[in-house]
């Protein structure tokens, strides 16, 4: 970095001024005036009371007191990166979408990690789940992939989402704790919700403590459909996996590292892709039909529930190179909008509830997050193809149609027009049924996967999940919801429940949670027991 050496002239007060000289630009108000004094405030002598009539001085302080935006409800600590994304082959067979049809053909992408609970000046290192947000800007279209570093999710209906952040985020009378789900709250509320054990398991592994985001998975989590020409569909997850593979770190080592360096993920990203080692992910689908959905052992619109990738292979589709950091963290990371109903033609929902909810969630919280409809005139949200509507005024409105005409269908010959054959058309599925609050039997069994996954899971990473459950519930004050949380463990793995009953000193097991469905047990058996029995 170079010090500039400039002439400093010293004013009657002895501060030191810094003029304009050379290539150094006149500073200005934000109106244009030059400025010709910026260290002294007006005033009526110089002892006396500061003048009203110092607009510099009044424009210099309004603008500093209107710097912050609310922070996001969820998600407010995360880090961006630009880069781009590349289809590998042409995916016409299934989806009519314009980003999948010419492989090697760069598509710009802007990506979001984040944290979910934490207030935005939170540690990196925080016990969660952590956002993965993909913005690819189409040639029809911004797409957002809205997802999270684990496959599935807390809850079965969008309803619930105020309760289980209201429950993770700090208790209202305390203040506290601020970025961790050690308390009674976060425990009550899940020990109530029994459909979020599977997620739970997944939150309480070390997925919920990557090394660095670069060696983390993304998962869309939801089903979402596949439209091709015809509008003929398939369903489809999506999932970004890392080139550098997955990694985590131990809980201890998670402690110091907050301790150490707050900003341990931001630095990391900001440092891999200044030295130009540019982390790179490949978005596979996993795509089956109707007949596959409806043999399935669960119901692919529950988002508490994956698809085993044994079951159904991830294709690789394309891949995403973040090669860039933003210029200004504000304008770029933090004023990102990202909402799951962004989609282009080709790519459309499924009736997963969760999706649906988060489908009006998303825009009405960035009209409140950014201050008005207008936040896609923000560069960062802005699509980067071709766009025309007659969508006017509001809040700081950048960009209104020109000329007289503001309205369609119109006798001007003005456009723009309706495009039947180009523009989004949504799978015209059949629906007819009651209007009712019922949750389907299909989303009904709770503990079969959360149960898979611990199978899943290596005997030391077994005992990593005893451990975080350990010092989570060891920190719940009130015993019954200990005993609540041990007795749906049960039934998720009675060695892991007993294990944990045992660390947590209840000398007397619960009974099982009552289970709406019977745990499915012809998984096979965990080979690791033995080692977390003590
Ligand atoms: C923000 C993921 C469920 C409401 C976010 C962000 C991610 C995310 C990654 C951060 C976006 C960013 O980086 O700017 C998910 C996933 C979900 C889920 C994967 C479930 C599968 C929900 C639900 C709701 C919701 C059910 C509400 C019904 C919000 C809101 C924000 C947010 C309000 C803040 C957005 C902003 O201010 O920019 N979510 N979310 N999310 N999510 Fe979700």
């Amino acid at each position: 970095a170079t010090i500039h050496d400039q002439t400093l002239v010293r004013g009657n007060g002895g501060e030191l001024h810094q003029l304009a000289e050379g290539d150094t630009p006149v500073l200005t108000t934000a109106q244009g005036a030059p400025v010709a004094d910026d260290q002294n405030s007006l005033r009526a002598g110089a002892r006396g009371p500061a003048l009203i009539d110092d607009f510099h001085f009044r424009e210099k302080i309004f603008h500093f007191d209107h710097e912050r935006i609310p922070e996001r409800v969820v998600h407010a600590r995360g880090y961006g990166a630009h880069g781009f994304f590349e289809a590998y082959d042409v995916l016409s067979k299934y989806t009519r979408a314009d980003l999948f049809q010419r492989p090697g053909e760069r598509t710009p992408a802007f990506v979001r990690f984040s944290t979910v609970a934490g207030a935005k000046g939170s540690f990196d290192l925080a016990r969660d789940v952590r956002g993965f947000a993909v913005k690819i800007y189409t040639q029809e279209g911004n797409w957002d992939l809205v997802g999270n570093n684990i496959p599935v999710f807390f809850i079965q209906d969008p309803i619930k989402f105020p309760d289980v952040i209201h429950a993770v985020k700090p208790e209202p009378d305390r203040g506290f704790p601020q970025a961790q789900s050690a308390h009674d709250n976060f425990w009550d509320f899940i020990s109530l919700t029994p459909e979020s054990m599977h997620m739970i398991m997944w939150v309480m592994s070390d997925r919920a403590i990557p090394r660095s985001f670069r060696f983390m998975e993304g998962f869309g989590v939801h089903t979402f459909r596949l439209l091709d020409e015809a509008d003929e569909s398939t369903f489809v997850k999506f999932i970004w996996k890392p080139k550098l593979g997955l990694q985590s770190v131990v809980w201890n080592e998670a402690v110091k590292i907050n301790g150490a360096d707050p900003d341990f993920h931001r630095r990391d990203l900001w440092n891999a892709i200044q030295s130009g080692d540019f982390p790179e992910w490949e978005l596979c689908v996993q795509l089956f039909d109707q007949e596959f959905a409806d043999s399935f052992d669960f119901d692919v619109l529950d988002p508490t529930k994956l698809i085993p990738e044994e079951i159904i292979k991830p294709i690789p589709v394309g891949r995403l190179v973040l090669d860039r950091m933003p210029d200004n963290f504000f304008a770029e990371t933090e004023q990102v909008a990202f909402m799951t109903q962004n989609v282009p033609p080709g790519i459309d929902f499924s009736n997963d509830p969760l999706l649906q909810g988060r489908n009006f969630s998303y825009l009405d919280t960035q009209l409140k997050r950014l201050g008005g409809p207008n936040f896609t005139h923000i560069p960062i949200n802005a699509p980067k193809c071709p766009f025309a509507h007659f969508q006017q005024d509001g809040h700081m409105a950048m960009r209104n149609p020109v000329g007289r005409v503001n309205y369609q269908p119109n006798s001007h010959g003005v456009g723009p027009r309706e495009d039947p054959a180009r523009g989004f058309r949504a799978f015209a599925e059949e629906i007819e049924a009651p209007k009712v609050r019922l949750r389907p039997e299909s989303f009904a069994d709770h503990y079969s996967q959360a149960r898979q996954f611990f199978d899943s899971q290596t005997a030391p990473e077994q005992k990593h999940i005893v451990m975080a459950l350990t010092f989570e519930l060891a920190k719940v004050e009130n015993p019954v919801i200990r005993e609540r949380m041990v007795a749906h463990l049960l039934n998720i793995d009675e060695a892991l429940g007993a294990t944990v009953a045992d660390k947590l000193g209840i000398k007397e097991l619960p009974k099982p949670a009552d289970a709406a469905v019977t745990p499915r047990d012809d998984l096979p058996p965990s080979p690791a027991l033995s080692i977390i029995e003590n």
